[in-house]
């Protein structure tokens, strides 16, 4: 079967890998693909991905029997349902589905109405009453633009006046019609865990859990970012809390074939914070999380094409997934000055040293090859080198190992992927 794969991430290097290992896959389309997916799939540079009736044509063309897509914009864009509607298995929830992410006014109603754990919050288009609620509720507390802002909409803010600031901000434009809307919610605390699951017919398969590090820089400071590391399984959480969350994603997926118009057939990632009070959700997303894809796909045992097929078909009772039994961690190399203004084209040595140590592997995320073959950084996340091991330290010191064969000018990394969960759960308190 041919399989076209939207987007240009980690991410998506790490589903394409996946997808190509399948005796089931012919030839693999990446659109537009990045320096990575070059290496054993077709770059499509030239199709955008969120333009529906352009990716429908191509997969007419290219006798494509999946598509896959990873990022959110041509998710909220309605691609899936343009492909869809011309009767081509997606990977992917329709715009309804993916609304879920695009509004997050639209995801507290569908958490409340299900009575899914979350932050109290007001959604409001009126500035006055936000400053409002501000001051009734004090500090700290959280203002999220409503629609998508690249992970840029979220203040968690230890002060009223920086709250208000948020808000001022937020109406002013600062996000375009994004920020119009705010929600303000309740400030949680606890460790974050992220709980991707596989979505058909009102089914929910969880993956196994993994941990982002947000945070541009060693001991969670500075600005927030894509996200700069991750590792898969999570040692803090405790087998009730996996079960809390896998409750909660299964009575989301069962919501999701009640209330929506179609199917939801994709990803559901659960943002959740393990607070004192149990887990509770900070959002959901429509689509894989990016760098967590790249610790979670490299466990998965079972054949991944198998898997996006029966979502995509509607067959839920066909998935079946099987992990490996080893920990995975995964340390992202970012352009000098990222997530801020940053070069691109610096040349990069040492990938294929990497890439041949056993159980490493090393995912490009924003890379290109420039005219003379030579590999150049072409984003702010550069590559994301995921490790594998018996143990949690094997896999993170793996991972550093492999780090450090890799070189570009102004190569940035964060040194403490793990350390936290390593010092356990009062490296949180
Ligand atoms: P989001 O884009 O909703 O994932 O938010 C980005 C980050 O802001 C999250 O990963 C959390 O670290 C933080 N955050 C979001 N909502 C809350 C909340 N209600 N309480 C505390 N921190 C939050
Ligand atoms: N790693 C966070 C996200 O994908 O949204």
């Amino acid at each position: 079967m041919n399989i076209l794969v939207l987007g240009s991430g980690g991410r998506e290097h790490a589903i394409s890998w996946a997808l190509a290992k399948s005796p089931r896959c012919d030839e693999l389309y990446v659109a537009p693909g990045n320096g990575g997916t070059a290496g054993f799939a077709r770059n499509v540079p030239d199709l955008a991905a969120y333009d529906g009736p352009a990716v429908l044509a191509f997969a007419q063309a290219h006798d494509i029997g999946l598509v896959v897509i990873g990022p959110e914009a041509p998710l909220v864009a309605g691609v899936a349902d343009v492909l869809r509607g011309a009767g081509i298995p997606v990977f992917g929830p329709d715009a309804q589905g993916a609304q879920l992410e695009g509004s997050k006014t639209f995801c507290k109603e569908f958490m409340m109405r299900n009575d899914l754990p979350t932050a109290a919050y007001l959604s409001t288009s009126d500035e006055a009453a936000a400053h409002a609620y501000i001051d009734e509720q004090g500090a700290p507390i959280v203002v999220k633009a409503d629609g998508l802002a690249a992970g840029k909409g979220v203040v968690v803010a230890a002060t009223a006046e920086e709250a208000h600031a948020a808000v001022s901000e937020c109406f002013a434009g600062a996000f375009g019609k994004a920020g119009s809307t705010v929600v303000i919610e309740e400030c949680l605390t606890g460790p974050e865990c992220s709980m991707l699951a596989f979505v058909s017919a009102g089914r929910a398969y969880c993956m196994a859990p993994s941990q982002d590090h947000k945070r541009a820089y060693d001991g969670d400071e500075g600005p927030n970012t894509g996200g700069m590391g991750a590792y898969s399984p999570v040692p803090i959480v405790t087998a009730d809390e996996l079960a809390q969350m896998e409750d909660v994603m299964a009575s989301a997926a069962a919501a999701t074939a009640r209330e929506f118009d179609h199917d939801y057939r994709g990803v559901l990632y659960g943002g959740f914070m393990l607070t004192p009070a149990g887990p509770k959700l900070l959002e959901y997303n429509a689509r894989f999380g990016d760098p967590e894809t790249q610790v979670v796909l490299p466990r998965l045992e079972s054949d991944l094409v198998d898997v996006m097929l029966a979502v995509a078909e509607g067959r839920p009772d066909d998935i079946a997934l099987a992990w490996a039994d080893k920990w995975a961690v995964t340390v992202v190399l970012a352009s000098e000055g990222y997530p801020r203004a940053y070069e691109k084209g610096k040349v990069i040595t040492g990938i294929d040293a990497a890439d041949a140590l056993d159980d490493v592997k090393v995912y490009h995320a924003g890379t290109a090859a420039r005219d003379d073959g030579a590999l150049v950084t072409a984003g702010g996340r550069v590559l994301n080198v995921t490790a594998m091991g018996a143990t949690f330290e094997e896999a993170r010191d793996l991972a550093y190992r492999a780090c450090d064969i890799i070189h570009f000018d102004g190569k940035q990394n964060r040194t403490d992927i793990g350390a936290r969960a390593l010092r356990g759960r009062d490296a949180w308190a």
